[in-house]
Parts: structure tokens; sequence; C-alpha cells
């Protein structure tokens, strides 16, 4: 076993600044991979993320016979083997640190007729994965997992899917996702109701694909048996990327960062929402409409911040950004209050105990709860924080280091290229003082 990790040292900035293009969305990468897979026809990507998340949905399909050219430079062909055409993979299918690869592929080896396997890392072994398995296997499908719903899944082969009626238990993209995946190849018509809204990129990219999915307040339908036609799909930018770099704008002084090309689907916005109401001078620059989903520049200007309780129902819009608003929260005058945010703890790590960790090795007070926590806002003072080995753990203390007295050390940051592979580099550009470091364990 090594004895070394790698880690981040971020210190003390003055005001920072420029224009910064993040990589490409996540969750809109992952389906143009997945939807342009199962297309007829040739698929242009451009604008891909290259993160090791989204590698893993399209190692998936080459190891099921789908052909591919890149990517490179955010570029990548696919040529779609239609709803029919995956053979089986050789070895079991390795999702690496994504629920989102595992969720979603799930849906659709659900309803192949061929033998699956999904296997993760350390971190996706440990989640659950029994809110997939639930509606799947009401509609017929065949998976197991172990005794506690955590991976690996195996998926057995099927032929004879059937439509169901499933009211969402959780508000979670990747569950509707997963289902509405099976629901292409099922007999009839597949409706998922949300108990609140989330991001609904697989709807508005299956309209995309000439897949007709219609969204009537909160019931979304399909029905099965249809096809996907291949398209040209250009990425935004990541607003989950850009949140760090929001918050970073936002709490220090004499900041001002222009975000390019930036996805602001209104699912998806909820940190913009939140600190707005923190008091965060947060502009939308020339909003425009790219490929079904909202694009703008956002431009973010140093502004004093203020605690808030965060309105519940703006969790499920910045489920992702919850971390880095929490290092907003520390910074702003007063007490932010987060409730409703239990999904936080099935995440990459548990993100309430791990942000409660870091806050308070880092000298802010914090209370924690079994949804959520408070945060008495004050001085960061630096020290020692484990990224829990999750990404946006990493990056948002990374961001907490620009304002702390002394440097935060972060140890265990080795998933940060699952969703940003080169966001030291670019932190660097706007004027953070951020390092990679090897650190002793
Ligand atoms: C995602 C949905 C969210 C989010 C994840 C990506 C997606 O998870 O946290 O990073 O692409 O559908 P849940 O839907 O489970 O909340």
């Amino acid at each position: 076993m090594s004895r070394s990790e790698p880690g981040f040292v971020s210190a003390r900035t003055s005001a920072i600044g420029g224009r910064l293009r993040v990589p490409g969305d996540k969750s809109i990468s992952h389906r143009a991979v997945i939807f342009s897979a199962l297309a007829d026809g040739v698929s242009h990507i451009e604008g891909l993320l290259e993160g090791e998340d989204v590698l893993a949905t399209l190692a998936a399909f080459r190891a099921m016979g789908v052909m591919a050219e890149g990517p490179a430079n955010g570029k990548l062909v696919i040529v779609g083997a239609g709803m029919d055409g995956l053979k089986a993979s050789k070895s079991a299918l390795d999702m690496g640190n994504s629920g989102t690869a595992m969720r979603l592929m799930s849906g659709v080896l659900a309803a192949q007729s061929f033998n699956s396997v999904l296997v993760g890392d350390e971190s996706l072994s440990s989640r659950p994965m029994r809110r997939i398995m639930i509606p799947l296997e009401k509609m017929g499908a065949d998976c197991r997992v172990e005794a506690d719903g955590t991976p690996p899944i195996q998926i057995r082969a099927t032929d004879h899917l059937r439509g169901i009626h499933y009211d969402l238990p959780v508000a979670s993209a990747q569950v509707k996702s997963a289902i509405l995946l099976a629901g292409l190849y099922a007999k009839g018509t597949t409706k998922v109701v949300e108990p609140a809204a989330t991001r609904d990129h697989t709807e508005r990219m299956l309209n995309a694909y000439g897949y007709a999915c219609v969204t009537e307040q909160s019931v979304i339908s399909l029905e099965g048996g249809g096809h996907l036609t291949a398209q040209d799909i250009s990425v935004p930018a990541d607003i989950s990327s850009a949140a760090f770099f929001m918050v970073l704008a936002s709490i220090v002084p004499g900041s001002q960062i222009l975000l390019e090309h930036v996805g602001v689907n209104a699912t998806r916005t909820g940190v913009i929402n939140i600190l707005r109401l923190m008091g965060a001078d947060i502009e939308l620059i020339n909003p425009r409409e790219v490929g079904g989903e909202a694009v703008a520049d956002i431009q973010v200007s140093y502004s004093g911040l203020a605690g808030i309780d965060v309105p519940p129902e703006q969790v499920p819009l910045a489920i992702d950004e919850i971390p880095a608003i929490c290092i907003a929260a520390a910074c702003a005058s007063g007490v932010t209050r987060v409730r409703g945010a239990e999904e936080l703890r099935h995440k990459e790590s548990d993100r309430i105990s791990a942000v409660v960790e870091g806050l308070r090795a880092v000298g802010i007070e914090v209370e924690e709860h079994p949804d959520g926590m408070n945060i008495v806002g004050g001085n960061i003072l630096g020290g020692q924080v484990d990224s829990q080995l999750d990404h946006r753990i990493a990056m948002a203390f990374a961001v907490a280091g620009a304002v702390a007295s002394n440097p935060i050390t972060i140890r265990r940051c080795e998933n940060v290229a699952t969703s940003f592979p080169d966001f030291i580099e670019l932190a660097n550009q706007t004027g953070m003082k951020l390092d990679a470091q090897t650190l002793d364990r």
C-alpha cells in the first residue's frame, strides 16, 4: 500500500479575476454518450466533460461493442448501435466513482437480452442502489445487489419489461432517468412522478433525439418501443464546477470573474438563487439557448454575504453545490441554516458530515442536523481537512483556503478529476494559490 496520497494546499489570496470556461456539464455529458450510443446514426458531441465519470460511461458502451472516436478536446463521435445493438460485455462494467453512470446504465441494461455486472470504486460500492432496483423490478427486470443494497449490481437478461406508474420516494434525477431509460424498452407507458423538481436533462435530451417524453407538472411520461435519432450535441460548461468560482469571487474582497457559456437550466440554478439570497452579486449575461438547454455567461463580483435559511425547495436544485454554498455561509455574517438535504448523506461521501468536520477543522462553528446544518459565519483559520475522497468536498475547501488566515491542507484529493480534471490550473489562472502536493499518510 502506498504511504503517500494526493492532496491540495490552498493559501490566502488577494482579489481574483479573469474569464474562465469550466469543463463540460457532467450530467449532460453522460446523457449525450448514452443517447448517442443507443441512437440510429452517427452523433457528434462537443464540449464533452473528459472527466473520469463520463469516461466510465463511454468505456462501458465500448465494452458492449459501440464504436466511438475520441474524446479529444471535448469532441467525441459515436456510431450509434441502435436500441437493440448492444452486445454483452466480456467483463464487469466498472463505473468507477460515478453514481450517475451506475444508476443510468442500470436502466439501460435492465432491458437487454444479455446479463451484465456493474461494479464501482470504494465510495460507489457503499452507495444505495435499492432506489433503482425497486422500480426496475416492478417493470419486470431481474437485478440483484448486496444484502445492504449496495453494488455490485447483477442484472439478468430480459425481453419483457412493462411500463409502470411510479411515485419517486426521493427527489432524484438519477432514479427518474434510470426508470425512463428502462421505459424506452418497456411495453406501454412509463410514468414517473417527482416529489420535487430535479434536473430534467434526460427529458430534454430524449426529445432532442426525437423521442417524445412529455412533462405535465410533476409527471413525466413516455411510451416504450421508439427509436432515437443521432444528433449533434453541444455541452455547456458545468454550473456545478462554475459554482466553486461563484463562491470564490463572492468571498474574496475586490474580485470579479466571468464564467463563460455555463448551463443555466432552471433545474440547476439553485446555487445562483441561494447565493443571491445571501447577497451575492451575480449577473447572467447574454442568456441564450443551445441545443435545448439554457446557457449564459455569469459575472460574479465580490459582495459581503449574510446568512440565510436556505429555502428547502432550492435544495434539489443545488444538490451538488451545497458544499460550496457552505463555504460561502462560513464567510457570511450571521447563521445559515440548511435543512431538507438528507440526500447529501448518500453522495460520493456523506457530505453533511464531511462539510461539518471540515468546517470545524478550519475554525468555523457548525451544528450538525440529520438533514443539514447550521453554520455560524466567522473567520476561517486554516488547518487540515479530509475530503473523504469526494471531489466536491476537496474543491469546496480549496476555495475556503483563499480567505483563510493560514493555508488549508486538503487530504485525499484523487477524485477531483472525476468532474474537473483541470481544476488546479484554472483555479491558479484566477489568482488562487492552490498547489497539488503529495502528502504522507
Ligand atoms: C445527477 C443527479 C444528482 C446529482 C448527481 C448527478 C444526474 O443525483 O447529485 O451528481 O446526472 O442525474 P440524484 O439524482 O441522485 O440526486
